[in-house]
């Protein structure tokens, strides 16, 4: 196809605005409707898009637009309904915000909306697209490491907001190998009345299928990136192997050490240059079968059950299985299982969000 897609974007705060320009600035696309519980963000929204459709009920929104792309990105309590609305309207790809879902009741009815429905859907881990992540990505893929035998991921950032992003990098360094068990254990209860619901702090390993080990810190625990002044990205991922390393600082470039050597270079995560190739390959896999996007629903989910995987493992102790045997309510699940104690900070700097 060489025309446009119609877009609609629901929820156009922060992440909704960075989607609907980032659409809107792409020849591909054009944005034709957008919707926010907040009428003043839609109005606003929809007068700096030039979108002819707006309104505060994204069913109707999307009903009137009649989109190619639904797009939602709000908080990540609201998930299903926005799914059906997407699918109601004829859609044939859904692009929305990590995480998948705060609980596997949520994600499994995701699951099952875009399995039983046929949508292509694609999640935003769009930090992939960062000079510095591709080009550890690369490292590990010439096989320069040798063998990997270890992946891992660190944020000062706490679960819901980051850990999706971790587990997601993570498995893709490691070529999206099926995970097999995870053990883990968290800490600190003050981010649970967050918008992105929480423990503060939270540690696990992963047993992934080819014998890599995962090892991933999320939280006010999680060790400090000094290389890194932004708070949000103090992160550090990467892969080890037999001959050498290879990491990201999400704030702060890459760099490697491998037989040839020393070497590093620059990057940091920045949405305007992440949003437009995250963007472009939605049109390049509704275009084209034989192009799936590396976001897309399928391998979100695996990341999503790693996650989910994680929180029934603080809850019941010792190591759970993937793939997950069903649903549970794992936020709750965690609510009651993490200590009334307060957490210990990994530096001061973490005091400002975990009190
Ligand atoms: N991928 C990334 O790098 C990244 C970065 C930040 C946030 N996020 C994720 O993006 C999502 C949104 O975060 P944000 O920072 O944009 O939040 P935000 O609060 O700025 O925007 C959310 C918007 O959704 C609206 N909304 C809520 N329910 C709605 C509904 N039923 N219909 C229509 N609109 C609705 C709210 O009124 C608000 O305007 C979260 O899931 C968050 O985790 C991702």
């Amino acid at each position: 196809m060489s025309g446009r897609y119609r877009v609609v974007v629901a929820g156009v705060g922060k992440r909704g605005m960075h989607h609907a320009l980032a659409f809107q600035a792409n020849p591909r696309f054009e944005v034709v409707g957008v919707c926010d519980i907040d009428q003043s963000r839609a109005e606003a929204a929809a007068a700096k898009l030039g979108a002819p459709v707006k309104g505060t009920d994204a069913r109707q929104v999307a009903g009137a637009a009649r989109p190619d792309v639904f797009c939602f990105c709000t908080m990540p309590t609201v998930r299903s309904e926005l799914i059906q609305a997407g699918i109601e309207s004829g859609a044939r790809l859904i692009a929305f915000e990590k995480p998948v879902a705060i609980n596997s009741i949520e994600g499994f009815k995701v699951k099952q909306l875009l399995d039983s429905s046929g949508v292509k859907a694609v999640i935003s881990h769009q930090h992939r697209y960062g000079e510095h992540y591709q080009k550890v990505k690369e490292i590990v893929s010439s096989g320069a490491l040798g063998r990997v035998h270890t992946v891992y991921g660190t944020s000062t950032g706490w679960m819901m907001h980051m850990l999706s992003h971790l587990v997601d990098y993570t498995r893709w360094y490691n070529g999206e190998a099926e995970a097999e068990w995870v053990m883990a254990q968290a800490a600190g209860r003050g981010k649970f009345t967050d918008a992105h619901p929480s423990p503060d702090y939270l540690a696990a390993f992963i047993q992934f299928a080819n014998g890599v080990r995962g090892v991933i810190e999320c939280g006010a625990g999680a060790p400090d990136v000094p290389e890194v002044d932004y708070w949000w990205r103090k992160c550090r991922i990467g892969a080890q192997g037999t001959e050498g390393f290879a990491e990201i600082l999400t704030g702060g470039g890459w760099r490697a050490v491998t037989k040839s050597g020393v070497s590093s270079g620059g990057g940091c995560m920045n949405y305007d240059l992440d949003m437009p190739p995250y963007i472009q390959q939605m049109a390049d896999w509704l275009d084209d079968e034989s192009k799936p996007h590396p976001c897309r629903f399928e391998s979100a989910w695996k990341g999503f059950e790693v996650m989910m995987a994680i929180s029934r493992s603080v809850a019941f102790g010792g190591q759970i299985a993937v793939p997950l045997d069903g649903p549970a309510d794992e936020l709750d699940l965690l609510k009651q299982k993490v200590p009334d104690r307060k957490v210990l900070l990994s530096m001061a700097a973490n005091a400002k969000e975990y009190l």
